[in-house]
């Protein structure tokens, strides 16, 4: 399905839009341009949210009674969209956590605490969001190993020269953002994988595609990695909710994260504990059902637009805002590369980005300005933050215009 936005790219009759209520007020007109934070819901999203908690909600697994069986049924057949959307080979590859946050501390703190040792290395980039740093930091900590960090171009993409010669026989874990979070910058992930695998198969990868995930259709056979994990709530679905996918034989040589209830095959203080393969092994306790429930429901929504087909108007609508923003003087674009997600970052030299974007939103334009999670990139560009407007399925160019002329506004206030 889908619409034919690509024929004129500054349609600004999006059906798409008409599905998010939140929208519906025509007098707000909020022009909201902070997806890559979190994005808005769907009705679809909050129907079978509200629909689970009025037919049959119940705990999952354990009931014989009806509510449970089919609380339970919801709760697996949204782990198989899960699986599906993202090409894994089997439903057992996919770990339901809290979000990429929860999926990065999983594995840094599973498998690396069985895996990693004084003298290893573990390699992110100077892109990382704080959630693809932090808990390689702590790991690293703990076991000696050592993180080191590759560098970023002028143009704010990543040095894969550098990066391939921070490969090492020390190399144990790759951790890479698939998109950018703050710049929009795409690295070639599969290129990364094959580079990265063809120094040694044994060098585990992660790819974080919180951001990718989102905007482009995803295969994780084809990317190649170990681990690839994203977050429910920007890709249309509720917070609470995010996947770790891995193979289930690596999933399995991974000892428990959490334990407690539904991971366990038997707990005796006698005979011991012994505990469940993946996925139930790394999802202890009562896990988010209604918001598994909720991330179903959002890839089914997605799955009647058609991921190629969000890209296409995404890319549209950045294509006209990146023209348009021309013409305010004084900006300096961050991650400004031809092919990129639509993301625009940028400060300018007449104003502070705080500044900017609290003039924007007296406009009614929601943009996000800061260090976007990813302190260290900051650091590497000399800038305290960027503002950053990000397109979602649901924008129009009306909500470009609005930025624009927000921008202009803000110019002749603070310029
Ligand atoms: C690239 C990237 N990684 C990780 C995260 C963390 O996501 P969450 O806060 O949902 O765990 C984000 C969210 O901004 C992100 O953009």
């Amino acid at each position: 399905m889908g619409f034919p936005l690509q024929q004129n790219s500054h349609d600004d009759s999006n059906p798409w839009r008409a599905d998010f209520p939140i929208f519906s007020d025509a007098e707000k007109a909020v022009a909201f341009l902070d997806s890559a934070a979190s994005a808005q819901k769907p009705t679809a999203v909050i129907a079978a949210m509200d629909g689970i908690m009025e037919t049959h909600y119940a705990n999952i697994h354990r009931g014989l009674y009806s509510f449970s069986q089919q609380s339970t049924a919801v709760y697996e057949a949204a782990r198989h969209k899960v699986a599906q959307f993202i090409g894994a080979k089997t439903d057992n590859e996919i770990v339901f956590t809290r979000n990429t946050t929860e999926a990065i501390n999983l594995v840094a703190a599973s498998w690396g605490a069985a895996y990693l040792s004084k003298g290893d290395e573990v390699l992110i980039t100077q892109m990382e969001h704080h959630a693809n740093i932090v808990p390689w930091h702590m790991i690293a900590e703990k076991t000696g190993a050592t993180l080191r960090v590759a560098p970023i171009l002028d143009d704010g993409t990543l040095d894969m020269g550098a990066f391939e010669s921070l490969i090492s026989a020390k190399t144990k874990i790759v951790a890479f953002t698939h998109i950018s979070n703050a710049t929009g910058v795409i690295n070639d992930a599969a290129e990364l994988v094959r580079m990265i695998k063809a120094h040694s198969a044994d060098i585990k990868v992660l790819i974080d595609g919180s951001q990718s995930i989102v905007h482009k259709a995803v295969d994780v056979e084809t990317l190649g990695a170990d681990f690839f994990v994203f977050t429910g709530h920007k890709l249309y679905g509720p917070s609470g909710i995010g996947v770790l996918w891995a193979r289930e034989d690596t999933l399995n040589a991974m000892p428990p994260y959490q334990g407690g209830g539904d991971m366990i095959d038997t707990v005796s203080f006698t005979k011991g504990i012994t505990y469940k393969n993946a996925p139930a092994r790394f999802e202890a306790g009562t896990p988010a059902i209604i918001e598994a429930i909720g991330l179903g429901a959002a890839i089914d929504y997605l799955g009647t637009l058609g991921m190629n087909n969000i890209e296409s108007h995404e890319m549209a609508l950045y294509r006209y805002m990146r023209d348009e923003v021309n013409a305010i003087e004084g900006l300096t674009f961050y991650g400004d590369v031809a092919d990129k997600a639509p993301v625009l970052s940028f400060t300018a030299s007449w104003a502070h980005v705080s500044d900017i974007a609290t003039i924007l939103d007296q406009c009614g334009v929601s943009v996000r300005s800061g260090h976007h999670c990813a302190m260290p990139l900051m650091e590497c560009l000399g800038i305290d933050g960027t503002i950053r407007a990000s397109i979602g399925l649901y924008n129009t160019k009306a909500d470009i215009d609005q930025f624009i002329a927000a921008l202009h506004k803000a110019y002749k206030f603070l310029g």
